[in-house]
């Protein structure tokens, strides 16, 4: 199956090598993907195979990303692919958070579960896959956290030297302690992740490092396996919503991606909505979709305690603008306390997250609230990173201290404080009653 890399632009369309050394059109400097020509197995012949893989106890056939290969099937040698057992996450009932948001079922497909803790891992196996490929020898990427945790790991993993550029401060501590355990060179940078972002474009153009942001389109293909594995525990039947957090919109460009080449080769027999959410400070992409027209206007000063999407500027809104569309999908942005006390709930369901991902509980509920969504829909959100990711927001909710960036107390709705008590046996047993 022929793989090129194809400028995303309506108006170009230019055609490229798979093994271009570029991550943007040389022609109009729009965004790429990779494109497949075919032949395409029959759906019936995939799903077998991929349910067959399942017994096989190769690491190739154990990944939740390349067991699927013939969805991602930009390589021509497989020896090479490092897999730390990423996807095989689950999907999780959820009828606590779906009463709290005015639902009769949700639940939720949790990326958090992956081996870094985070969706990165489904995309960085690929984008690392397509560096040893090349030849490079160094990978870097900008990060609000979860993407250095997850090429540091890889890049680690394969042998290759991971540079990691973060927003000085602006990262919970459980992610940074990740790049530094897995060995990346990690510099922390006084300035935003979309300042960054354009910094590190130009070094790894002038030092020859291969970029691993979600620019790289084989990032972009490997967290397409998210759906085609959320599809096939739901025994290929799609749900009405798939709900998940846009920061930089990579992963929205990829489940739209996936969707559509699921309908397209008989897969899935129709499309779900995707319903994007934002945190309110640093919502460009809600801002555009409601306009309608026009292109981004970057928040110049995001700031939002979910650090994850705490992007301004996100590279792939033409993608994730498409997607959306082509879906009938919606743009939704949420507070701080919507997202503080979803979380919450979805702790409380046994299950928890890391605060961007609770954008989506927050969501879903502000959406069924305006009737967008309605009460019997089949929903699915995706929780896209673990919970310890970020256990300081979790203490100071609980323990009501937690500050929005502006410095304004949040009610801990859902505070479940811990109790400091004596060595006395009489006390304790007065307190538990
Ligand atoms: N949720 C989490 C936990 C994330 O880490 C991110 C992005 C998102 C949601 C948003 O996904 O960018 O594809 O729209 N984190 C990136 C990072 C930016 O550097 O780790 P997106």
């Amino acid at each position: 199956m022929p793989a090129e890399l194809v400028c995303f632009e309506a108006a170009c369309r230019a055609r490229f090598a798979i093994t271009e050394l570029i991550y943007s059109c040389p022609r109009c400097g729009g965004l790429l993907e990779v494109a497949y020509s075919g032949p395409f197995l029959p759906p019936e012949t995939l799903r077998q195979l991929w349910r067959s893989r399942r017994l096989n106890n190769a690491p190739l056939d154990q990944s939740g990303v390349w067991r699927y290969r013939e969805m991602v099937a930009f390589l021509e040698d497989y020896s090479a692919v490092v897999s730390l057992g990423e996807g095989n996450t689950p999907l999780i009932e959820a009828p606590r958070a779906a009463a709290w948001a005015g639902l009769e079922r949700l639940s939720f497909k949790h990326q958090g579960y992956n081996p870094t803790g985070s969706f990165k891992d489904n995309g960085m196996t690929c984008g690392v896959a397509q560096a040893l490929r090349l030849g490079m020898r160094r990978v870097a990427c900008v990060s609000t956290g979860n993407t250095s945790a997850s090429m540091a790991a890889y890049a680690s993993a394969a042998g290759l030297q991971a540079i990691v550029f973060i927003p000085h401060g602006n990262i919970s501590y459980g992610k940074l302690a990740q790049a530094l355990e897995y060995g990346a060179l990690t510099l922390q940078v006084e300035a935003n992740f979309d300042q960054i972002l354009a910094l590190v474009r130009t070094l790894a153009e002038r030092l020859g490092i291969y970029l691993l942001n979600s620019i790289n389109p084989f990032r972009i293909e490997g967290q397409k396996t998210i759906i085609v594995e959320l599809m096939e525990q739901r025994d290929w039947d799609p749900p009405d919503w798939i709900v998940l957090p846009g920061g930089n919109l990579g992963n929205t460009a990829a489940f739209g991606k996936a969707l559509r080449e699921m309908l397209e080769r008989g897969l899935i027999r129709r499309l779900p909505r995707l319903a994007v959410i934002q945190a309110e400070g640093a919502a460009p992409f809600y801002e555009l979709a409601r306009r309608g027209a026009g292109a981004l206007e970057p928040v110049r000063a995001p700031e939002t305690l979910a650090t994850a999407i705490r992007i301004g500027d996100p590279v792939s809104w033409p993608k994730a603008l498409y997607e959306v569309r082509v879906t009938g999908g919606v743009v939704e942005k949420v507070s701080e306390q919507e997202i503080a006390d979803a979380k919450a709930i979805i702790g409380r369901c046994g299950i928890g997250c890391e605060p961007a991902s609770a954008a989506t509980l927050a969501g879903i509920r502000k959406l069924r609230a305006a009737g967008i969504i309605r009460a019997g829909e089949d929903v699915v959100a995706v929780l896209t990173g673990n919970l310890l990711k970020d256990p300081d927001y979790i203490y100071k909710y609980h323990t009501r201290s937690l500050q929005t960036p502006g410095g304004e107390l949040l009610s801990s709705t859902y505070a479940n404080q811990p109790v400091v008590v004596p060595n006395d046996p009489d006390r304790i047993a007065e307190i538990l009653g």
